[in-house]
C-alpha cells in the first residue's frame, strides 16, 4: 500500500468515526428524558386534556389552564425563590406556589412536592426563565 492510501484511509476511518460519534451524540440528545420532561411539563401548563388523563392529574376543574393566566409562564417569576410569601406568612420554593396557584384560582388537586407531574411543571416554568439572573427572596 502507498503511503497516500494509508493516509487517505485514515482520513475516511476519522470522518465515519466523527459521523458516528455525531450520530450517537444526537440520538443522546433526543432519548434523553429531560427535554420529554419539559414536554411534559408544557403540555400540563396548558391543559392538555389527553396529558392530564394519561398522567391522572386535576390541575383545574375551572377550564382554566395555568397558560391561560400566565402565558409563556408569565408572572411566575421563577427566578424569586426562595421567597416570603405574606399570603401564607412562610417561605416558599417554587414548588409550593405552583400548588398554591392549583389550589384556590383553579379549584384542582395538590400534588405531593415530589410527584413528577409537579416536577414537570416547574422544570416547564424554570425554563421559561431563561437566562434571567437569580434574585432569591425578591417580590
Ligand atoms: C385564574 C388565573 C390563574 C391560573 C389558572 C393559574 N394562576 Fe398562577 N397565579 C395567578 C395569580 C393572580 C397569581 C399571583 C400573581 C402575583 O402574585 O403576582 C399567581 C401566581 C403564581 C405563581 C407565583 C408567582 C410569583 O410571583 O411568585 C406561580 C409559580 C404560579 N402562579 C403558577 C401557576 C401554575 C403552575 C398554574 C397551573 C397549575 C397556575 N399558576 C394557574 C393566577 C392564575
Amino acid at each position: 500500500m502507498t503511503p497516500a492510501g494509508a493516509g487517505a484511509r485514515r482520513f475516511y476511518y476519522r470522518k465515519v468515526k466523527s459521523r458516528v460519534v455525531m450520530g450517537l451524540a444526537v440520538v443522546a440528545t433526543v432519548l434523553t428524558p429531560a427535554p420529554l420532561f419539559l414536554i411534559v411539563g408544557d403540555l400540563l401548563f396548558h391543559g392538555d386534556a389527553a396529558t392530564a388523563k394519561k398522567y391522572g392529574v386535576t390541575l383545574s376543574k375551572t377550564g382554566m389552564a395555568c397558560a391561560m393566566c400566565h402565558p409563556m409562564a408569565s408572572d411566575t417569576h421563577p427566578y424569586e425563590y426562595p421567597k416570603f410569601q405574606e399570603e401564607t406568612s412562610k417561605f416558599a420554593t417554587l414548588r409550593d406556589m405552583i400548588n398554591w396557584c392549583i389550589e384556590p384560582p383553579v379549584k384542582g388537586k395538590l400534588l405531593a412536592p415530589d410527584d413528577e407531574k409537579l416536577r414537570a411543571l416547574e422544570a416547564y416554568i424554570l425554563a421559561q426563565r431563561n437566562g434571567v439572573p437569580l434574585a432569591y427572596g425578591k417580590h
